[in-house]
């Protein structure tokens, strides 16, 4: 069996309405996620038996590690004995919303799920990854963007052919998701009315990326999380300002943060942002497009 190498690619969230809790512990929500060609690389060697990670990151590199977790869950469903090393060249920052141990975690589940010639299907393979977290069936998807609900886990493709230049500015603090959700909890049982989103809800972005409007519009950017952010909100806050001023069409924080997204008319005007954003040290700066 030849080595597979695969990319997990990150993503962003154009739109996050998160509504109530449900009685599971998650809360319910609409998210609109996008694909980004930032991309971590994942080499899956097949081996007689165990599961090892091997990375130069600090992430663990046991269980509590999501590719590890998927590896484990795949084997065990398909009732086989095999095992593997997999090696991960790790490029997407961690606790930054950009969804990077979920995309390796999917980027596992579909790896071997041909390494091993397990025939498991897309839609198997997306309710394992629910399993593992709420962004996996995003990721195991293979959509450039999608429409999330329920806890995120419920996806429907949107087909578009737009593709976009995005800065992405991670701040030197990470955000925990669970944390960002807590905090959304006590601030929406307070009746907090800047958590409700705007009239048009998720539509206004569907309608863009389908070319039935020619115009980014950036009011159709909504991130509920953003708000419950407290100390860290005046950080995010003034970086989404820096991204404005440099000419994003729009910019927000991505998932449960900590990185604040900007999108951009074309390449040139999103390298030249990135350039007067490095300047201020603001966090580490990627420049990528949708993929
Ligand atoms: O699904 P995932 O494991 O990525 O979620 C991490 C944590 O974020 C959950 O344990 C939960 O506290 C919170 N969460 C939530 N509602 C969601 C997704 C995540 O409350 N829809």
């Amino acid at each position: 069996m030849r080595p597979l190498t695969v990319q997990a690619p990150a993503k962003v969230n154009w739109y996050l309405a998160v509504r109530g809790k449900r009685p599971d512990g998650y809360h319910e929500l609409e998210t609109l996620f996008v694909r980004l060609n930032l991309c971590d690389t994942l080499t899956l060697v097949d081996r007689p038996s165990g599961i090892r990670l091997v990375t130069a990151s600090r992430l663990p590199k046991g269980p509590a590690n999501l590719a590890y977790r998927a590896a484990a869950l795949l084997r065990d469903e398909a009732g086989i004995s095999r095992g593997v090393e997999i090696r991960l060249r790790k490029r997407i920052p961690a606790a930054a919303g950009l969804g990077g141990g979920s995309s390796d975690a999917a980027a596992v589940l579909l790896g071997l799920n041909r390494l091993w010639r397990l025939g498991f299907s897309r839609a198997k393979l997306a309710a394992l990854g629910a399993r593992l977290g709420s962004d996996v069936p995003f990721f195991v998807s293979g959509a450039a963007y999608a429409l999330g609900r329920g806890r995120g886990e419920r996806i429907t493709p949107i087909a578009s052919r737009r593709r976009l230049w995005h800065v992405l500015v991670k701040p030197p603090f990470g955000i925990a998701t669970r944390e960002a959700y807590q905090a959304f909890s006590r601030r929406a049982a307070a009746g907090d009315p800047s958590l409700t989103p705007p009239g048009g809800g998720v539509k206004i972005l569907i309608r863009f990326l389908q070319n039935r409007r020619a115009d980014l519009l950036p009011e159709g950017f909504f991130n509920n999380l953003e708000v419950v952010l407290n100390n860290r909100l005046k950080k995010i806050l003034i970086i989404k300002k820096r991204l404005l001023e440099s000419g994003a069409k729009a910019a927000l924080l991505s998932g449960s943060g900590s990185t604040v997204l900007g999108v951009f008319e074309n390449g040139a005007q999103a390298r030249r942002a990135a350039r007067r954003l490095s300047a201020k040290r603001s966090g580490k700066i990627f420049v990528v497009r949708t993929l």
